[in-house]
């Protein structure tokens, strides 16, 4: 794809993909750029399971009302919990897992624009279920499915964002803003 810059101007939300399977060693590749993520006290609390088998994607979709068309593959992001609160007390826990596993999942989807794939972060699921699914242990939470697979179209659309200048400030609140940006 080219520089950091192009992957983070062309990665959009994909919701339709080819039905075109993705090699196995492009999906690992995927989860090895997300570890290189920071990590809150880097108590690394991401655990992935890739899942490529169409039946179990098809289950996982039947129950999550975010994912609406079946992508060829996905990334469920799961936090050890156990590990988490082992190594980073409460705060470990309730608040450094997610940010990992958000800043985890950022690489992975800026990674798949970077090798010509699409992806869509997906939190409207449902986590036990899914542990059920996957036939994942207590401790290992699903936090956020990402979808993946070829995109059907090459352009997408962009939604609404607010202009950058709008939410930037320097040196504090009504200081300085940046209005001339975008
Ligand atoms: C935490 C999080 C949860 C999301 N959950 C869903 C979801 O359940 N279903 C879905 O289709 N998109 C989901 N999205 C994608 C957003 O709708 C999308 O990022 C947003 O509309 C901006 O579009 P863009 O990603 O193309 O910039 C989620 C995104 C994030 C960051």
């Amino acid at each position: 794809m080219g520089t950091l810059q192009d992957c983070l101007h062309a990665r959009r939300s994909v919701r339709n993909f080819q039905d075109r399977p993705v090699p196995r060693d492009t999906l690992q590749g995927l989860a090895a750029d997300a570890v290189l993520a920071p990590s809150g006290s880097n108590i690394q609390p991401w655990e992935f399971i890739l899942v490529d088998d169409p039946e179990l994607v098809g289950s996982i979709v039947t129950y999550s009302p975010g994912i609406v068309h079946a992508p060829p593959c996905l990334a469920v992001i799961c936090s050890d919990q156990e590990r988490a609160l082992r190594k980073g007390g409460r705060l470990g826990k309730e608040q450094l897992a997610l940010m990992d596993i958000s800043m985890a999942a950022e690489n992975l989807m800026l990674s798949a624009v970077d090798r010509g794939l699409g992806s869509c972060a997906v939190k409207s699921f449902p986590p036990q279920v899914i542990q059920k699914l996957l036939g994942l242990p207590e401790n290992i939470w699903p936090e956020l499915i990402v979808t993946l697979g070829y995109p059907v179209s090459a352009r997408l659309r962009v939604p609404p964002k607010r202009p950058a200048g709008e939410m930037i400030h320097f040196n504090g609140w009504g200081e300085e803003d940046c209005a001339g940006l975008l």
